[in-house]
């Protein structure tokens, strides 16, 4: 019964095995719903392509803030267009990342994802959000702007979560609440309820204790649910039964 509510299927680490693994080792392992994220304005067609081959997997348009520089003309629009297939559910991701700043100044950064926000308020669908070193200026915008959405593989304060949740918005938990050093993700999983927690790998990327520094993919997930109800002190099955709920409700699947 996992849902990955983030994912990254259309990276180039899955063209040697992208369809076994979606099409039989994942649903095998009890995969049975994801969320495939496009980054890029290229993967978009990639995302959409992944939609119609397989029922199972649901698509987010949108433009990361690594890849927000130079993009084409009409760009927004063509996003708006590929919103309106009915297996794409999200804009997504889009956010803030100060980290990789070198590849796309701030200010883009900040017009690109201000305009994704403004557009799925307007198509009524939620959004994804990356937030990498940039806790300042997202909470901004989302508070400004208030989208339905996530903040995926959230990295902040508990402080931060409360104020996130507060604007009905959830938290997205993957790989990173497995690691050794990861305080501050544990303290936001104990105390941000149930209802407001979803899964997420963000395959390739992140694979939780005991994959770390392998290639992720959706049935890790079940590394993740355990450590989340071993800091709850509920059972993993609640865990993963109340993601997938959360994923169905938000994203409306
Ligand atoms: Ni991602």
């Amino acid at each position: 019964m996992i849902f990955d509510s983030h994912a990254h299927y259309d990276d180039e680490q899955f063209d040697i095995d992208r369809t076994e693994l979606l099409g039989s080792v994942l649903p095998s392992k009890g995969v049975e719903g994801i969320i495939d994220m496009s980054s890029s304005y290229e993967s978009i067609e990639k995302v959409m392509k992944l939609t119609e081959d397989y029922p199972n997997i649901y698509g987010a348009v949108g433009i990361h803030p690594e890849n927000a520089k130079n993009l084409p003309e009409g760009w927004l629009e063509y996003v708006e267009n590929c919103a309106s297939n009915k297996k794409i559910i999200a804009i997504g991701e889009i956010g803030l990342d100060y980290y990789w700043e070198d590849a796309c100044p701030r200010d883009i950064q900040k017009d690109v994802f201000i305009a994704q926000v403004e557009l799925a308020n307007r198509l009524n669908l939620p959004i994804s959000v990356h937030d990498r070193d940039a806790h300042g200026d997202t909470f901004d915008i989302l508070r400004k702007y208030r989208p339905r959405g996530v903040v995926h593989c959230f990295s902040g304060s508990v402080e931060l979560a409360r104020e996130i949740v507060k604007l009905g918005m959830y938290i997205g938990v993957g790989g990173v609440v497995t690691f050794k050093n990861a305080r501050h993700s544990v303290d936001v999983v104990r105390d941000i309820p149930l209802d407001r927690l979803l899964l997420e790998t963000d395959c390739p990327y992140l694979s939780p204790v005991p994959m770390r520094g392998k290639r992720n993919d959706s049935s890790n997930i079940a590394y993740t649910a355990t450590k989340v109800a071993e800091i709850k002190g509920i059972s993993i099955t609640e865990v993963l039964e109340s993601s997938r709920e959360n994923i169905r409700t938000l994203f409306g699947i």
